[in-house]
């Protein structure tokens, strides 16, 4: 079959060739549609193409992929000997599993699905009896999935959206399209089962994008009614913010704002579990923006806006995302299923709200096959449980849970390729004029769905929560399967399908290339770190150098100063040696009085000695007195002698 498709679009398989290679290797959300590529862009896809060898396999399930967005019924008008292929989605790596062509109602399948489902989905009751009723009123049979009959504009069709019911309406918000993001936000009417497009705005000032005025596009997010509003929480982006964002729709003014939080926010993920509890959004797991699992808990007040980011006792379950959860009784948070990247799960676990305590208490009846991609909806303490994936199908079975009891049932089964029967798909309950429904919209089995489906509940439930039966009184925790066994139910979105290996080759050429990449990258990185550092190096270095200049002048300035001091005290000093030279002359001069007063002492003296001695000869005759007198000694010689 692929050979007769090969040839006869065969034409168009080369150019498919190069836009799947950057579909696979870009990531397909922002992928525009090959026709809008400029020359520019055409030859550097086609540079990225020479870099792996593209399976046509692959070129494949692209072209039915741009098939599937020209022309959505193309499927249905090929043959039916044909025999078809496999498709595998390239974003999710889920398998397109391309049944049975044949509708899928033939009174063969379960008897719960009586002609109310045809292939397109959209006829309604083919029974004998038409009651003219109201909205969601016209669905008849109980425990039945009914395909609505609606009308206005429907929505493009989707996976991983989120959607919720306020007032009698439903609405959905983004999902997942062809592997592209959307942001549109859609109602139905319930009464008049009516689709519209609702042109909502993006409040001012509160804009992560404020130029467009527009909310991002997103899927993997949870939408969540309180009050007459509602919040959409968390969800893959194409640009993804580093912590989860919260934005709040009002329906009355048409106005999406992004609520502004307090406290530690969890780091941004899709794929969650996000549940009301009283005044509270209980967010659990989730894929991060680079494909890592959570298993992370984080709490929500919706009164003051403030993240509690908890540590909860026991163990947790698993990292995982595409998960279910729930609360029972105001106190316990179920959480059921969900995959991890190499398998998906059907363990149960209760997280008791008030001791912040893990358990996995024993179910009771049928468990549950693993599922990943399943919507759960609560209807008092029956926790509704549709669809899903393992890597077989999506599950048929619609399961209820009494969360009192912890006993599993099948609601009912539906046969083939529905959109019930898939992954990403919404469900919720709604209590329209006193009955209570089960709506689902979307999903993906190979097809996105645009379909709604109704499950009128058959029985009156009382919907006062019972407090008595506690899942947690059940000490006994059963110990379920290893993990390993359980993956070999695993799910549908990693694993072997015929064209796996073209897959896995494509994904080789595509890791090369980005390894590639990654390598260039961290060498330029590498490069820029260097130079950096030289940078600061240089800088360090001339900093040093100044520092040093300035003390070298400061130096310099000293040295001057001390040699101006010096030069001063010099001079002060040869003026003193001048003077002092002065007074030296003074002195030899002084000497020379004093040596000359010596002399003339001396000279003097010498006189005197001269004298004296002829005095005393004169006395030895005379007596001095006789000198002195000068009278004649001669008469006063007898006297004296
Ligand atoms: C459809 O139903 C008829 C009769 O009920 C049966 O013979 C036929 O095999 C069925 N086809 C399929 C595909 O189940
Ligand atoms: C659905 O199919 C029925 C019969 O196959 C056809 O009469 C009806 O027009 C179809 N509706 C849509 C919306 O294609
Ligand atoms: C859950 O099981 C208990 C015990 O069997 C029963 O009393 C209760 O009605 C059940 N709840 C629902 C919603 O069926
Ligand atoms: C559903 O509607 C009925 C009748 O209007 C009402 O009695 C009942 O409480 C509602 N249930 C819920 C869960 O709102
Ligand atoms: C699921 O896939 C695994 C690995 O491809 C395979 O071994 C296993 O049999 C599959 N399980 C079912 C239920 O088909």
């Amino acid at each position: 079959m692929a050979g007769i498709r090969d040839r006869e679009f065969g034409l168009v398989l080369t150019d498919l060739v190069v836009f799947v290679s950057a579909q696979a290797t870009v990531g397909p959300c922002n992928v525009p549609k090959p026709r809008a590529w400029s020359p520019v862009e055409q030859s550097k896809w086609t540079s990225w193409h020479g870099l792996g060898s593209m399976p046509s396999a692959e070129a494949m399930r692209l072209f039915v992929k741009i098939l599937e967005e020209e022309d959505p019924g193309w499927y249905s008008r090929i043959p039916e000997f044909i025999n078809p292929q496999p498709v595998v989605d390239i974003e999710m790596h889920k398998p397109k599993e391309e049944p049975d062509i044949v509708p899928l109602t033939n009174g063969t399948g379960t008897s719960s699905i009586p002609k109310t489902i045809s292939e397109n989905g959209s006829s309604v009751e083919t029974q004998d009896k038409v009651v003219i009723l109201e909205g969601l009123s016209t669905v008849s049979a109980h425990e039945e999935w009914t395909a609505l009959s609606v009308s206005g504009q429907r929505p493009k069709p989707r996976y991983e959206h989120g959607a919720t019911v306020l007032q009698d309406k439903m609405y959905i918000f983004g999902g997942n399209h062809n592997g592209r993001y959307l942001s549109d936000l859609q109602v139905l009417d319930l009464k008049s089962l009516t689709w519209s497009k609702i042109d909502a705005k993006l409040q001012a000032g509160t804009s992560d994008s404020a130029k467009t005025a527009q909310v991002s596009p997103c899927a993997g997010h949870s939408l969540i009614s309180c009050g007459n509003k509602f919040f959409s929480v968390a969800g893959h982006t194409k640009d993804p913010s580093g912590s989860i964002t919260v934005k709040e729709f009002d329906p009355h003014t048409c106005t999406w704002s992004i609520v502004k939080t307090y406290g530690k926010p969890p780091v941004s993920r899709g794929g969650q579990s996000v549940t009301l509890v009283g005044t509270t959004l209980v967010v659990f797991g989730g894929e991060d923006a680079k494909r890592c699992l959570l298993n992370d808990l984080h709490i929500l007040d919706l009164e003051t806006m403030t993240w509690d980011d908890v540590d909860a006792i026991g163990t947790p379950p698993a990292p995982r995302s595409d998960h279910v959860a729930a609360c029972h009784a105001d106190r316990y948070l179920l959480i059921f299923g969900g995959g991890s990247h190499a398998t998906c799960f059907n363990d149960l676990h209760v997280l008791d709200l008030q001791t912040m305590e893990w358990s996995r208490p024993k179910q009771q009846g049928p468990i549950p096959s693993p599922r990943a991609g399943h919507a759960g909806a609560t209807v008092g303490e029956n926790w509704y449980i549709v669809g899903g994936g393992n890597n077989k199908s999506g599950v048929s079975e619609t399961l209820v849970l009494n969360m009192s009891t912890l006993a599993w049932s099948v609601v009912s089964t539906v046969e083939g390729r529905v959109p019930l029967a898939s992954e990403g798909m919404t469900l919720l309950y709604s209590n329209y004029s006193g009955e209570d429904y089960l709506i689902s919209f979307g999903g993906y089995n190979g097809r996105y769905s645009n379909e709604v489906y109704a499950l009128k509940l058959s029985v009156k439930l009382d919907l006062q929560s019972s407090t008595k039966d506690q899942p947690t009184s059940d000490s006994t925790s059963r110990v379920l399967e290893p993990e390993v066994e359980i993956s070999q139910d695993g799910k549908i979105r990693e694993i072997a399908m015929d064209n796996a290996d073209s897959k896995n080759r494509n994904d080789e050429a595509n890791e090369q290339l980005l390894a590639a990449l990654k390598a260039e990258k961290d060498e330029l990185e590498a490069t820029l770190n260097r130079e950096g550092l030289q940078t600061v190096q240089l800088k360090e270095e001339i900093t040093e150098a100044e520092a040093r200049n300035a003390e070298l002048t400061k130096e310099l300035q000293a040295v001057r100063g001390q040699l101006a001091a010096e030069q001063s005290r010099c001079f002060k000093l040869e003026v003193d040696v001048a003077e002092l030279r002065q007074k030296l002359q003074s002195l030899d001069a002084l000497e020379r009085e004093v040596e000359l007063l010596r002399r003339q002492k001396a000279a003097s003296e010498q006189e005197q000695a001269a004298l004296d001695a002829k005095q005393k000869k004169q006395a030895g005759s005379g007596g001095v007195w006789g000198w002195l007198v000068g009278t004649p000694p001669d008469d006063d010689d007898s006297e004296s002698s």
